[in-house]
C-alpha cells in the first residue's frame, strides 16, 4: 500500500501536525529535498526514523526548527553561528554545534555525540508545520539509506512504502541539493557537507573553512556523510564523460551536446548551475534504467554549487561499496 500524498491546505498542515504529537512520521517538502520528519523529543519517533529509512545509528540526524529563539535553546550560539543563521536562516545551511545544557532532543537523534545540527529550512510547508508543532523536528532526507535524496513527493513515495503516515506535497524542490553542513565545535570551522549554500558565501563571512579528509575514520564519525559512497543511482556514473559510448545514457550539460546518447537528460542546456542543481536527482533517477549500462555525466564546473553538484556525482560514481551506509 502506498503512503498518501496530501496537499498543504491549512486542514492537512494541522493533520500533519497531530500525526507529529502522536509520535508519527510524516514527510515534508522543504527548499532542499523532501525530509523524513518526526519528533525529535520523543524517542520512539526518532528510532522509527532511524528504521524506516534503514539507517545506521551511529548516522545522526538534522534537527529542524521554526525560528533562531527555537534553535538557541537546542544549542551553544558563539559569534560565527549567531552570525551564520543571522544571514543564511531560514535557508539551506545546516549548523553543528556543542549541544546546550537544556536540549530538549533525545540523545539518539544526534547518534549520542555531544553536538547537535540545527538548520531552519527556506519552505513555507516546512515552516508552517514546525511553527504549528512549536517543537524541534528531527528530518533527514526521505529516501532509504544509500539511496539519492528525494526532490518530488513522488519520489518519496516510490521508495519509502511504510512507516510513514502522510506526504506533504509542496511540487519540486527549488534547491535540490542537500544543505551545506558546517561544523562548529571548535576553533576550525569545518565544511562538513557542501551544498545548496556556497563555500565562498561562507567564507566570506566566517573565514576560511577547514576540508576534512574524505574517508578517515575520524571525519567518519564527525559525519558520516563524509564517507564515499552514497546517493547512488543503481547504474554506474561515468563522470566528465566528452563522449557517449554504446548503451550508455547521456546526462548532458551546456549546449554542445555529443551525438548519438541513448537517451538524453540536460542538467541546464544554459549551463547553470542552480538549474542543474534543481534537476540532478530526478534526471539521475529518469536514467537509471535497466536497458542502459551506465550513465555518462557531461563535465560540471567545479565552482559555486558546482562543488556540491560534483560531490554528489563523485559520490555515486565511487565504486566501493559504503563503509557505513548513509543518508
Ligand atoms: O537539506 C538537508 O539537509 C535535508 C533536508 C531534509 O533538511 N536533510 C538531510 O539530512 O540531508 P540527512 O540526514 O540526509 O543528512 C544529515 C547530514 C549527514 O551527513 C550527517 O552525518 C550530518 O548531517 N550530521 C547530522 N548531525 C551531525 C552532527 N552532530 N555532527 C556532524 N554531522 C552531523
Ligand atoms: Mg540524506
Amino acid at each position: 500500500m502506498s503512503v498518501p500524498i496530501i496537499s498543504p491546505a491549512a486542514g492537512n498542515i494541522a493533520r500533519a501536525v497531530r500525526l507529529l504529537l502522536d509520535g508519527q512520521l510524516i514527510a515534508f517538502p522543504t527548499e532542499t529535498v523532501y525530509g523524513l520528519a518526526g519528533d525529535a523529543t520523543n524517542q520512539e519517533a526518532v528510532s522509527a526514523i532511524f528504521g524506516t529509512k534503514g539507517r545506521p545509528p551511529n548516522n545522526p540526524l538534522i534537527i529542524h526548527v521554526a525560528d533562531l529563539n527555537a534553535a538557541r535553546q537546542l544549542a551553544v550560539f558563539d559569534a560565527r553561528a549567531e552570525l551564520l543563521a543571522q544571514t543564511f536562516w531560514p535557508g539551506p545551511l545546516t549548523i553543528v554545534l556543542p549541544r546546550g545544557p537544556g536540549c530538549a532532543v533525545v540523545s539518539r537523534a544526534s547518534a549520542g555525540l555531544p553536538t547537535i545540527a540545527l538548520r531552519i529550512p527556506d519552505h513555507p510547508v516546512a515552516l508552517a508545520v514546525l511553527g504549528e508543532f512549536d517543537r524541534p523536528v528531527a528530518a533527514p532526507s526521505a529516501n532509504p539509506s544509500g539511496q539519492m535524496s528525494p526532490t518530488t513527493a513522488q519520489h518519496v513515495a516510490d521508495h519509502l512504502t511504510h512507516g510513514v503516515a502522510v506526504i506533504l506535497d509542496g511540487g519540486p524542490c527549488r534547491i535540490g541539493l542537500e544543505s551545506t553542513v558546517i561544523g562548529l565545535t571548535d576553533a576550525r570551522a569545518v565544511l562538513l557537507r557542501p551544498g545548496g549554500i556556497t563555500r565562498s558565501e561562507i567564507e566570506t563571512l566566517i573565514g576560511p573553512l577547514a576540508m576534512p579528509a574524505t574517508t578517515s575514520d575520524t571525519d567518519a564519525k564527525l559525519a558520516p556523510g563524509l564517507l564515499s559512497r552514497h546517493y547512488a543511482p543503481s547504474r554506474p556514473l561515468r563522470l566528465n564523460a566528452i563522449d557517449v559510448q554504446a548503451g550508455e545514457a547521456l546526462l548532458a550539460f551546456g549546449q554542445s551536446v555529443p551525438v548519438g546518447a541513448a537517451i538524453l537528460r540536460n542538467l541546464s542546456p544554459s549551463g547553470t548551475l542552480t538549474e542543474a542543481a534543481a534537476n540532478l536527482f530526478a534526471m539521475l533517477r529518469d536514467l537509471d534504467q535497466d536497458r542502459f549500462t551506465s550513465i555518462a555525466v557531461m563535465p560540471i564546473p567545479e565552482s559555486g554549487l558546482g562543488l556540491a553538484i560534483n560531490d554528489r556525482l563523485r559520490r555515486a560514481a565511487a565504486s566501493e561499496p559504503p563503509l557505513v551506509a548513509d543518508q
